[in-house]
């Protein structure tokens, strides 16, 4: 049985993975939370879709970087891991972090560091065992800093640069890295933006996407498709029209 493992079990988005790779195999599958009772109706669900699986639950601290390596360490120790899905993230409120440093700081911790740790960690143990893949969920809106949610960007593009240089580290190997970038979607991180509801993607387009995506082995998918574009015209327009916009 493949091995697999999400860290953030909670997020909608890769529930909603989970539901599709489970649909095709049977899979033993670690499910990382920060919180075991908000995870455990998500495992409920899992293992009536899918009988034939394993899956647990590992609770922790996701942020600190010794829980950090404990935890991977507890999931590789069982044996080589096949494929992880690094989901987890916050959307913070871009004001009240421009005034509370520690909420900033707090925010690019969970957005960024965190996420590129846990890539690291699995990475090293991916590098002895010489083969894996790793997904890695940034955003669209680490593409490009703009003033209504920059603190969240800039954690974000810390992932993007993050992904390519680990990219460049396993280029030619069996170990693959494959950086997620949705665009706004419908999950319980944005349900508070109801009133741009219709302009969001369907969770379950947006993992089947991702699915697809890591299956293909590609470096980098935008989820929905169309942001590829919509990112290459809002990275490329020059600053003078982009600071005329309210975005
Ligand atoms: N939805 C979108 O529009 C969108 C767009 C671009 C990128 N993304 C990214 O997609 C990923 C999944 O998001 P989602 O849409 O599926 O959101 P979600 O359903 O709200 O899930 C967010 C996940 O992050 C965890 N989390 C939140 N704050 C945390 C913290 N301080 N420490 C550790 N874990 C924390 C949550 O755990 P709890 O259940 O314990 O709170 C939950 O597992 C995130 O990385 C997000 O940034 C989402």
């Amino acid at each position: 049985m493949k091995r697999y493992a999400i860290v953030g079990a909670t997020s909608a988005i890769a529930e909603h993975c989970a539901r599709i790779w489970l649909t095709k195999e049977d899979l033993d599958l670690t499910l990382v939370a920060r919180n075991k009772e908000r995870a455990e109706s998500v495992v409920q669900d899992l293992r009536v879709r899918s009988p034939g699986s394993v899956i647990r639950i590992i609770e922790g601290d996701l942020v600190t970087p010794s829980s950090i390596e404990d935890i991977v360490r507890e999931i590789c120790q069982a044996g080589d891991v096949d494929c992880v899905l690094i989901a987890h993230g916050s959307l913070p409120d871009q004001e009240a972090c421009q005034n509370d440093l520690a909420r900033s700081a707090n925010e690019l911790s969970v957005n960024g560091i965190s996420p590129a740790l846990f890539a690291e960690a699995f990475a090293n143990k991916m590098s002895i065992s010489g083969r894996g893949q790793i997904g890695i969920i940034g955003s669209v809106a680490g593409d490009r800093g703009r003033k209504s949610n920059y603190i969240y960007g800039a954690a974000k593009g810390l992932l993007t640069r993050y992904a390519q240089g680990l990219q460049h580290r396993f280029a030619g190997t069996d170990v693959v890295i494959t950086l997620v970038k949705p665009g706004p979607t419908q999950t319980p991180m944005t349900a508070h933006l109801s009133d741009e509801g219709p302009k969001m993607a369907d969770v379950t387009a947006v993992a089947q996407t991702i699915v697809n995506g890591m299956a293909k082995e590609r470096p980098v998918v935008y989820a929905p498709g169309k942001w590829l574009i919509i990112m290459m015209i809002i990275r490329h327009l020059p600053r003078f029209i982009f600071n005329r916009m309210d975005i």
